[in-house]
């Protein structure tokens, strides 16, 4: 079709991703009577969110004493002190709130004896600042994000949301301001292209762990919304930070959720030791994230490692009883016995850290606003973008998230966005006209998809960019390693102009479906490594060999990358909360 003839639809709100940060502003908008669309590249209720296992944070105090400021800490000092402190109070506070509105939706959470939300430990959590292990996380069962999604989808629809489903967002389209006025899309099945007109679009298209060979992320988790603002000429933050979880299936990568050790599992090594008691003698095997991936490496390094190859330790749960599995964990009960062929409540599971969360993205304050650097001005709002979710940095997570922390951040923050939208509706009554050459640009970047025939095969560059992300930016880092990351990245990127599609098939728009989304990896790739190549510092997840030591001094900031000549600028971390005192940094030990 030609670009004239391209239709057009008009939105008071476009929403990019139907995950549970997506599909919470929609109905929160829907509900304000605002004419919402939502675009998603698949079926809604098979976004990323459906993966999520164990739960989300909220201090309800239904298991243990708890409270907010408890959380807050504890979220700030999972962060390694590079979380936003007005953010992450904001959130904590929030917290409970949220999860009453989830039930109220629906979500069919576990239940303790007396009627109330089951909750159960995770990393990380304390009471009262730093003391005995709290129970924060609330779950249903391990299916958590399904029953969310699930939820969200039907309130959605009771809500007349309007649903574009399985169709991908090229790039977004632009006035000749830069302001963001929508975005260019194609239906998936038939290629019919249509360009979405908006006052406010709203970016909840999730992480990229695909840029790595094992992971626990669906195959859609290809940094979508965080290379099309980059392409918008948009920084991404922090992308340094990437979450590899401590236990993924050995080899395979499968989730196996944190909520297993927080039921009472362990980690053991070849020699049956609980390696944790080294490394985290008092939390153990719910120290934070980055704490037990290190400590996973290193057994295995050390050669303390389990199986032939010496290559993953074990997760222990047999010692729990069948009944307690059953209740609690139905769903990796069922993954072990389907992928692995033996059941958690008679073997150990084998496993290995594996890529998990992207800690950095998108920057936006609190109100789900995208805010940039421009010129002399540290942070300038873009005007009706918006970005939440994982594919967002507000940042509460800083260097290293706090397992449950991730659905209650979709949440809480796609709530903000969609109440600030709302606002923002009231003084932007009409749409603005679009610059064109946005719009052309979008066209031409879809219709280079159109070459098939001879060349390098986008499969094939995909799987080496997966391995180069695996081999130079994993959880251990240096400078030597990380150089080669980045020259393998641009190599990559370099070969990326020449390949080519499969020929035209039933299967023509999913390959070019696939080559978008690598380009888009490519991007969120470069941003990774680039950042990381930068901090010379090791702080949460970002762990440099060559630079063992964090360093405040030097880099208590956010790292902001640009794409245009892989520049990288740098912001103050926000100390300050809204309400209480700061948290200081401190040595962080668990
Ligand atoms: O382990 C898990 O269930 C994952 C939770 C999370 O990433 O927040």
């Amino acid at each position: 079709m030609s670009i004239q003839n391209i239709p057009r639809r008009r939105f008071d709100a476009l929403i990019i991703g139907a995950g549970g940060g997506g599909l919470r502003a929609a109905l929160q908008l829907a509900e304000a009577d605002a004419n919402v669309a939502v675009v998603s590249k698949v079926f809604p209720t098979r976004s990323h969110t459906v993966a999520a296992q164990g739960g989300m944070n909220a201090a309800l105090a239904n298991v243990l004493p708890d409270n907010w400021h408890w959380h807050m800490f504890d979220t700030v000092k999972g962060s390694d002190y590079l979380g936003d402190q007005d953010a992450i109070e904001y959130m904590c506070r929030a917290a409970p709130k949220v999860v009453y509105e989830m039930e109220h939706f629906g979500v069919p959470f576990s239940r303790l004896d007396n009627g109330k939300i089951y909750q159960r430990p995770f990393g990380g959590q304390s009471q009262n600042f730093g003391g005995e292990q709290a129970a924060r996380t609330c779950a249903a069962a391990d299916r958590t994000g399904h029953a969310i999604l699930h939820s969200l989808y039907q309130q959605n629809i009771r809500a007349k949301t309007n649903f574009f489903d399985e169709y991908f967002a090229v790039d977004l389209l632009k006035d000749d301001e830069g302001n963001v006025l929508g975005a260019f899309v194609f239906n998936i099945h038939t290629g019919e292209e249509l360009i979405i007109e908006a006052k406010t679009t709203l970016l909840a298209t999730g992480g990229a762990g695909q840029l790595y060979r094992t992971t626990t992320n669906a195959l859609i988790n290809t940094g979508d919304g965080m290379a099309m603002a980059l392409r918008a000429g948009l920084p991404l933050q922090d992308m340094e930070f990437f979450q590899f979880h401590p236990t993924g299936i050995a080899g395979r990568g499968m989730l196996i959720t944190e909520g297993a050790r927080g039921e009472g599992g362990y980690l053991v090594n070849a020699k049956g030791e609980r390696l944790m008691e080294r490394y985290a003698p008092k939390a153990k095997d719910l120290a934070s994230r980055d704490v037990v991936s290190r400590a996973i490496y290193t057994e295995v390094k050390e050669g303390r490692g389990c199986g032939p190859e010496k290559d993953h330790v074990m997760l222990k749960l047999d010692h729990l009883g069948v009944d307690v599995i059953q209740k609690r964990l139905p769903g990796i009960r069922q993954t072990c016995i389907t992928f692995l062929g033996i059941d958690p409540a008679e073997h150990p599971i084998p496993i290995y850290p594996t890529a998990h969360y992207t800690m950095g993205g998108i920057p936006t304050d609190r109100y789900g606003r995208v805010v940039t650097p421009v010129k002399d001005t540290p942070e300038e709002v873009v005007n009706g973008l918006y970005a939440a979710g994982e594919c967002a940095c507000v940042s509460v997570h800083g260097a290293n998230r706090l397992g449950g922390n991730s659905i209650l951040d979709i949440l809480v923050f796609g709530r903000a966005a969609a109440n600030h939208i709302i606002d923002y509706l009231k003084d932007v009554r009409y749409h603005k006209p679009m610059d064109e050459n946005s719009v052309t640009q979008a066209y031409e970047r879809l219709h280079r998809w159109d070459r098939t025939g001879e060349g390098e095969s986008v499969e094939q560059l995909r799987k080496e960019l997966k391995r180069a992300m695996e081999d130079n930016c994993g959880v251990f880092r240096t400078q030597e390693i990380l150089d080669n990351g980045i020259k393998a990245v641009q190599q990559l990127q370099e070969r990326m102009k020449d390949a080519r599609i499969r020929d035209h098939s039933a299967l023509f728009n999913t390959a070019r479906v696939e080559a978008l989304e690598l380009e888009n990896l490519m991007d969120v790739a470069m941003a990774t490594v680039y950042s990381a190549g930068a901090r010379h510092e090791s702080r949460g997840a970002h762990s440099r060999i060559d630079f063992p030591d964090r360093d405040d001094m030097q880099w208590m900031k956010h790292t902001l990358f640009f794409k245009e000549g892989n520049k990288l600028d740098f912001k103050p971390v926000r100390t300050k909360p809204l309400s209480v005192a700061s948290f200081p940094p401190k040595a962080r030990v668990y």
